[in-house]
């Protein structure tokens, strides 16, 4: 006869089906702050274990995985995509289905996504439009940002109650896009001050729309309608300007900043300056795995086809070691990254004095050194087939702005980054998970392997290998940018919510397994530091005598290289 089940020693095991749990063995969980060897044990899709196998007894009946010899990591968090999004007149072929289903193949087990309302149309509204497209059909947990396209006392108040009453607590400002999205400066600074004023993030897309809107038309006058005049139009210095004057304006009301899809080494270093600047507070920056796993030598491509599917906004960049540079800054290293851009053409410096001028002492290089540069990885995910992009066959600013992403993502960082040498597995984790959970204030539950965390893993094969193609994607669209692109670093298996859903090779998901997260205001990895650098500031301005009583929350930023 079999031996009853035994009760585990330290964790209370409640009598269900087998089903809902999973006991993770010999794995080596990875978190963004260590590496140990430990077993995991799930249950109702969440970690309820993480020790030594010594510590625990595990009933009879519950599903056994043996992780020897291979990395236990958090689920992937994409903090930008756009599923289904209504853009230039089509709609992304990547709903929150396919897409979603996508990002998991890849071990990705967390979206966040954004709202997009129309000029005029009511913040609330939209976002029920878009709950209402999402919350059927995600196969992973998904969060919302905002778009703030339009400036108004209505839009104030529907972002408060977004933050109160709908779990929202980021909105995005469009410096470009001029006509549909573009806000005036004016407008950003009150938009950056009411987020400051609820406790929410302020995001930028930073590229100079005034700029662009001249270029374009000197461009199209000149003949130039091909693929390759959307870079023209939008260069480097482009976006450079605006990342520094999104950080300028931000800090001038105090509002915490996160510049999304940083492109170019020019506006990375723009970001990471105002960073040191600040000492890592209040500042953040994303990168996307297309900016790390291809280049913008794609749009001078003789088939208009191929250079058009490469097509997003900031662009990808001419130069071909933007990709590594980008890297590097995720790797947290800045002095490297200037001592290697010292004379290039190719980047703009826009705040004064730059780095490279300033005085290099070994403890102001420390100093630099102990701020990482971007802190997340996104895809920007928003796809749109051949035929879509065709709209732009004559005028390449009809063409449709997006990229596939979502499921490469993971696998391109590991890649760039691990695999060159350039990150560790610890950093890979934050800069793929942690961060954007710690940002986003949805840290511990997700971006960590944890006892009380969701059961989000993955089980990361850092010798396997994959071959990136449009043959074998998941995505609903008919390319690939990383076509062909050798990856190490393969999700062996994926689990969401505790549900087993890649192993062996096979995808399985429900449609609407997943479920909306909310994104509570005030994350403390943000907030925290910013009152306390405040505070600091108060205290040796005078402004404010030093109270031994009162606790200054400093949270030290993530500065581990
Ligand atoms: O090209 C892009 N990035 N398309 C999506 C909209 C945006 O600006 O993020
Ligand atoms: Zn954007
Ligand atoms: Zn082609
Ligand atoms: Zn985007």
């Amino acid at each position: 006869m079999a031996a009853a089940p035994q009760p585990l020693k330290k964790v209370p095991i409640h009598l269900q089906s087998a089903q809902n749990r999973l006991y993770i063995r010999h794995g080596q969980i990875v978190n963004h702050d260590g590496i140990f060897t430990a077993d995991i044990y799930v249950e109702d899709g969440v970690i309820k274990f993480v020790g030594p196998s010594s510590e625990i007894t595990v009933p009879g009946g519950v599903r056994t995985i043996d992780a020897s010899g291979k990395m236990v990591i958090p689920g992937g968090i994409d903090p930008h995509t756009h599923m289904q999004l209504p853009f230039g007149g089509t709609v992304a072929v990547d709903d929150f289905y396919r897409g979603t289903k996508a990002a998991i193949a890849g071990g990705t087990t967390t979206i966040i996504d954004f709202v997009l309302p129309n000029k005029g149309e009511s913040l609330l509204e939209a976002y029920d439009k878009w709950r209402s497209w999402a919350d059927p059909k995600v196969c992973c947990d998904y969060g919302l940002h905002v778009g703030i396209t339009w400036w108004s006392k209505s839009v104030q108040d529907e972002m408060r109650i977004l933050c109160e009453e709908r779990g929202v607590n980021s909105f995005k400002m469009f410096m470009a896009y001029k006509g549909l999205y573009q806000l005036a400066d004016t407008e950003m600074m009150e938009a950056f001050e009411k987020c400051r004023e609820l406790g929410a993030i302020g995001m930028v897309h930073a590229e100079n729309g005034d700029i662009i809107a001249k270029n374009v038309k000197k461009l199209l006058d000149a003949g130039i309608t091909g693929p390759e005049g959307h870079q023209l139009s939008r260069q480097e210095e482009v976006e450079a300007e605006a990342t520094n004057r999104a950080c300028v304006l931000a800090h001038q009301v105090d509002c915490p900043l996160y510049v999304v899809h940083v492109m170019s080494k020019s506006a990375g270093i723009e970001l990471a300056k105002h960073r040191q600047r600040n000492k890592g507070v209040g500042i953040y920056g994303e990168t996307l795995a297309a900016a790390l796993g291809t280049d913008g030598t794609h749009y001078m491509d003789k088939c208009w086809h191929h250079a058009a599917a490469h097509v997003l906004s900031p662009p990808l960049r001419p130069d071909p070691t933007t990709p590594e540079f980008m890297m590097k800054l995720l790797a947290n290293s800045i002095g490297r990254c200037m001592s290697e851009v010292k004379g290039s053409d190719q980047v703009y410096f826009i705040t004064s004095p730059p780095i490279r001028d300033a005085p290099e002492t070994p403890r102001q290089l420390m100093k630099s050194l102990a701020y990482d540069d971007l802190q997340t990885t996104g895809s920007d995910n928003c796809t749109f087939n051949r035929d879509q992009k065709e709209l732009g066959l004559n005028d390449f600013t009809k063409i449709p702005n997006g990229v596939n992403g979502v499921e490469d993502r993971m696998s391109v960082a590991w890649e760039k980054g691990v695999h060159a040498g350039l990150i560790d597995p610890c950093r890979f984790v934050a800069i793929t998970s942690t961060n954007a959970a710690k940002i986003f204030n949805l840290y511990p539950r997700k971006g960590r392997i944890e006892a009380g965390s969701d059961a989000d893993i993955v089980i990361w094969d850092p010798r396997a290998t994959r071959k990136i193609s449009a043959e074998t994607h998941h995505h609903a669209c008919d390319y690939n940018i990383f076509e062909g692109m050798v990856c190490h670093g393969v999700p062996e298996m994926v689990i969401v919510k505790g549900r087993v859903c890649v192993e062996d090779g096979q995808l399985r998901v429900a449609e609407g397994q997943g479920s909306f997260i909310e994104t509570p205001v005030y994350p403390p990895f943000v907030y925290d530091a910013l009152n306390g650098i405040k505070q600091v500031e108060e205290i040796s301005n005078g402004v404010k005598k030093f109270d031994m009583n009162e606790t200054l929350k400093i949270e030290i930023p993530n500065n581990e290289p």
